[in-house]
């Protein structure tokens, strides 16, 4: 019997809740949300409360709100947005104490509980959890992957058609890195419906929005006292819809490098090629001098983040 794909999410707060919503606005699978026993009420809620949009949105996938990780069973893709938010005066990396705990324990029941499925990490520090999640499961390395590149260049194109007032559809672009504000948005890879972006923004004027765009998540951050959950989940999402429907795309994700730009034996944002085995390939273009240091300087700091959780948890090392 045919079966719709099954999407599981871990942590139904804002990330998590708002992927439910995007999933199953695209009709994409049937999707589980679960969360912790104190959340019962909040994530069981929720997700009937989604339900209810089903003969509006016209969708049929089936969405549960659990706290019981026998109802992720034969997931096909597992998304883990489990852990705290940043709140105003926090970095991600302020993060990482409490969230090694939390994405240790999590992937400790994706392991046992759907051990054939390919895991999105979204919490933060993002590159370090996606570390911990790897080490944590066992999985192989193209089976896990983080989620940071799709929002990151989401938001620098976004700023760019609210600059020049073109569609977002015409607009391409690409990052490199880590999750941090040291990330690496790629003008030279800009343009506008393949027209140089700098026919239409002067160089300082882009890299303003490149300044922007690196600082994106802290000016909600400063807005709102948590942090964004709109485009984070829309980003997971378009990885999700890769996977599930096997288009590679090239999406910039926190995939494992070995080798590819020079990275050894770490998570960061790379050009990646998401089918249906997960990461298919990490794309490898040519950088500049001041491109590639750039990108080794963020390496560096998902190398020294990695190695905090290492001491943080030396099971992990
Ligand atoms: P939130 O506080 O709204 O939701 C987190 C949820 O995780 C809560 O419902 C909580 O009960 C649940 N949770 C905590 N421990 C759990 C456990 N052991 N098992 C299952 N669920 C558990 O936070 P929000 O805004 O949804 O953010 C979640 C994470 O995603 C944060 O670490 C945040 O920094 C990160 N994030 C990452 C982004 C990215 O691009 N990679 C973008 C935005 C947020
Ligand atoms: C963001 O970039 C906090 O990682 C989160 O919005």
């Amino acid at each position: 019997m045919l079966k719709r794909p099954k999407i599981a999410v871990i942590g139904g707060g804002n990330v998590g809740a708002s992927c439910a919503v995007w999933a199953a606005s695209k009709e994409l699978g049937d999707i589980i949300v679960l969360d912790i026993p104190e959340a019962e009420g909040v994530v069981k809620g929720k997700m009937l409360d989604l339900v209810q949009c089903g003969p509006i949105e016209r969708f049929d996938s089936k969405i549960v709100g659990t706290t019981d990780y026998a109802d992720i069973a034969e997931s096909d893709v597992v998304v883990i947005t489990a852990g705290l938010p940043r709140k105003p005066g926090m970095s991600r990396d302020d993060l990482v104490e409490k969230n090694v705990k939390i994405v240790k324990s999590v992937s400790e029941n994706v392991k046992k509980h759907a051990p054939e499925a390919t895991v999105i990490v979204v919490s933060n520090p993002l590159d370090a959890m996606v570390y911990t999640a790897w080490k944590t499961t066992g999985f192989p390395t193209h089976r896990v992957v983080g989620q940071a590149g799709c929002l990151d260049i989401a938001r620098f194109k976004a700023f760019i058609a609210m600059e020049t007032g073109f569609s977002v559809e015409d607009i391409n672009a690409l990052l490199l890195g880590g999750h941090g504000d040291d990330m690496v948005p790629l003008p030279r890879f800009t343009n506008i419906a393949g027209i140089p972006v700098t026919q239409f923004i002067t160089e300082q004027r882009l890299q303003e929005l490149v300044d922007r765009a690196k600082v994106g998540g802290g000016e909600i951050v400063k807005l709102m006292g948590t942090s964004a959950y709109y485009a984070p989940a829309s980003g997971v999402i378009q990885m999700v819809e890769a996977i599930i429907k096997d288009k590679k795309r090239i999406l910039p994700c926190a995939s494992y490098c070995k080798g590819e730009f020079g990275i050894n034996d770490l998570f960061v944002g790379v050009p990646t090629l998401l089918g249906a085995a997960g990461v298919e390939k990490v794309i490898e273009i040519d950088l500049n001098a001041d491109e590639k240091k750039l990108l080794d300087e963020s390496a560096a700091h998902v190398k020294e983040l990695v190695e905090l959780v290492n001491k943080l948890d030396p099971s992990l090392a």
